[in-house]
């Protein structure tokens, strides 16, 4: 996963850049680079593999120098290779950027960069941000400026920081969404700029976090903060605690909130590597899945627990409809006392973050005996249920501390939903134009994610009016079904307030009666194809006095009209739609638990990895 270090000040930057991006090592990476400026000249140093192949690379062709930029990459455009590495030089030789997200309008930048004249030395997203600073530069503005008009045409969720030979005195970093962190740290006639903390946590303690849409100006002296609107800003000085897991809570209050945040990197990082755009094709190379395989597999059983266990009901959903195979999908405490019919046209999909869930391994181990393919989707690497497969897909999220599970939710959703893609072109099913489409989608999904996560006030205000409830229930339908059960598991484990996630159309059958005024009631209602049947259960509820906590789309008056509350979703693809109405339901269970002061990271009676039956 993408990680960044920069620095300026009176040392050699290289091996500052080197430590920095050793210890973001853990994040996973495909390729690593640096820039550095060696007397008014930036030299750039990049590799495939890992940072072991570039500091050899650095030994054979020393470069050093008093400003420099280094990043670790996961490739997203383009596959990992030397030339795919960041740091990405302009044309001029004189700019040099690494950046961490999705340009989702990249295809339209490069054909208007090219049209100008812009040569593209890689595949990737990124290089249309040095052409864009250059084309600044060259019309006579500053970096500040050439940089703050290149990022007013970027699309998606951004990371930036970027240095040139033209004011070599200076860094300018930027964060646009929620691409994950840019964190500027303060020493003494020295600054540092990260990713994350741990890159610089050896050099200092005192940062400066970047919010969404700032840009920071940074010399070996301090730094200027400003809007992307060119707005001047002031900003605050944190004092980071010394305890290294304290550390990299940063600004967060709870590792549950840092992870809900997360997710938009987390996300990128789940599409990175996988995904071609311009072919409109996937890739999972670690699944070992070929066309045969593919054609010959009859039924899938995705088996898992808790929260892993909803993620896969909706691939469920997602592969049944893209890639038309059947799915059934069993708790895994139940599934090997059920003696399932399953055989050697099967596949048993085990999801597991810690991949050492006992119910699930399990599991796998019955669908082994019984002569099934196993595969697994596991967050962990090196795990029990990634090593036992015959397949698996990483999750990519990096570590999850929290025992809710949260960024382990989101993206295995995209991954169940990348898998279909790639059964449904393996099996013939898929028709080119749909398969573009669906793969085009995804890169929309880091940024819908940032969109949800911008809204946290406005859910944080509803988690104010709910704080007291004593009961709760959330409806869902069709593939946001799982998106009721996930959204009322969050909040009992960490709020301890009782909730219950259930399809929308038995609510008639029985829980009905339980709707009264004391009675929340939580409709899941994006505009999907079940939108119009979860429309009457917000009137169901509102009949009978209940308190209606609507999830809609922005911009649906009616739902407004009928709910108490409405937390807003951005439009999304509705096969992708359980990715962002889940984030609210994250946030709200998240904030009614931390307004009654509970131990959010370490709900009382569970275990992150459940290892016992
Ligand atoms: O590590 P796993 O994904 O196998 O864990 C499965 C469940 O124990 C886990 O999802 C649990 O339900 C979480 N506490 C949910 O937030």
């Amino acid at each position: 996963m993408c990680g960044i270090v920069g620095y300026i000040g009176p040392r050699d930057a290289t091996p500052i850049i080197l430590n920095g991006l050793k210890r973001l090592e853990y994040r996973g990476y495909d390729s690593a680079g640096l820039a550095v400026l060696q007397n008014s000249h930036i030299e750039v140093r990049r590799d495939v593999g890992k940072l072991a192949r570039l500091a050899t690379l650095v030994e054979g062709s020393p470069v050093s120098g008093q400003v420099g930029i280094g990043h670790t990459r996961w490739a997203t455009h383009g596959e990992p290779s030397a030339r795919n590495a960041h740091p990405h030089l302009g044309m001029t030789g004189e700019v040099v950027v690494v950046h961490n997200g999705i340009v989702e309008n990249f295809l339209e930048l490069r054909e208007e960069l090219s049209a100008e004249g812009a040569v593209f030395n890689s595949d990737t997203d990124t290089e249309v941000i040095v052409h864009l600073v250059e084309r600044y530069l060259s019309g006579g503005k500053s970096l500040a400026e050439a940089a703050r008009k290149a990022f007013a045409h970027l699309k998606g969720a951004h990371g930036i920081v970027l240095l040139s030979s033209r004011e070599p005195d200076k860094i300018v970093a930027a964060r646009i969404g929620n691409a994950g962190g840019v964190v500027v740290g303060l020493g003494e006639g020295e600054m540092f700029v990260a990713s994350d903390m741990p890159a610089i946590l050896e050099h200092t303690r005192r940062v400066v976090f970047l919010e969404s849409r700032q840009m920071a100006v940074i010399t070996r002296d301090g730094l200027a903060l400003q809007g992307l609107d060119g707005r001047h800003l002031e900003y605050q000085v944190h004092q980071v605690s010394w305890d290294p897991i304290a550390a990299e809570k940063g600004a967060y209050r709870h590792f549950m909130q840092k992870e809900i945040h997360e997710q938009v990197r987390s996300l990128t990082d789940t599409i990175a590597g996988r995904v071609d755009f311009e072919k409109g094709r996937v890739r999972l190379p670690e699944l070992n899945l070929t066309p045969d395989v593919a054609q010959g597999i009859e039924k899938i059983f995705i088996t898992a627990c808790g929260t892993a266990a909803h993620a896969g009901m909706v691939g469920k959903v997602l592969i049944e409809r893209i890639a038309r195979i059947p799915v059934e999908v069993d708790i895994a405490s139940e599934f090997r006392y059920r003696d399932p019919i399953v055989d050697e046209g099967a596949v048993v999909l085990a999801i597991s973050q810690s991949g050492e869930t006992a119910d699930t391994l399990a599991a796998m181990e019955e669908g082994r005996r019984k002569g099934a393919r196993l595969w697994s989707i596991i967050n962990v690497i090196g795990s029990q249920a990634m090593r036992i497969a015959d397949g698996y897909i990483s999750m990519q999220t990096g570590p999850e501390i929290g025992v809710a599970s949260t960024k382990a939710y989101t993206a295995p959703l995209v991954d169940l939903y990348m898998l279909a893609i790639l059964l449904g072109e393996l099996r013939g099913v898929l028709d080119n134009k749909t398969r573009h489409r669906l793969v085009n989608d995804l890169r929309l999904v880091p940024d819908l994610a940032g969109q949800c996560l911008d809204r946290e006030p406005q859910v944080e205000a509803v988690a104010r009016a709910l704080v007291h409830t004593k009961h709760c229930i959330y409806l869902g339908r069709g593939i946001n079904m799982p998106t009721a059960y996930e959204g009322a598991l969050k909040l009992k484990e960490i709020s301890y307030v009782h909730a219950e996630g259930y399809p929308a159309g038995e609510m008639k059958h029985g829980p009905i009666a339980l709707v009264d005024r004391e009675m929340p009631v939580v409709v899941i209602a994006p505009r999907d194809p079940w939108y119009e049947k979860m429309f009457s259960q917000i009137e169901q509820a509102r009949a009978r006095g209940g308190t209606v906590i609507a999830l809609a789309t922005d911009g649906d008056e009616q739902a407004a009209s009928v709910a108490d509350h409405v937390l807003w979703l951005p439009e999304t693809p509705w096969m992708l739609s359980p990715v962002t109405a889940v984030i609210p339901l994250q946030l709200l269970a998240y904030h009614i638990a931390s307004l009654r002061g509970l131990d959010v990271d370490q709900p009382r009676n569970l275990a992150k990895s459940v290892t016992v039956e």
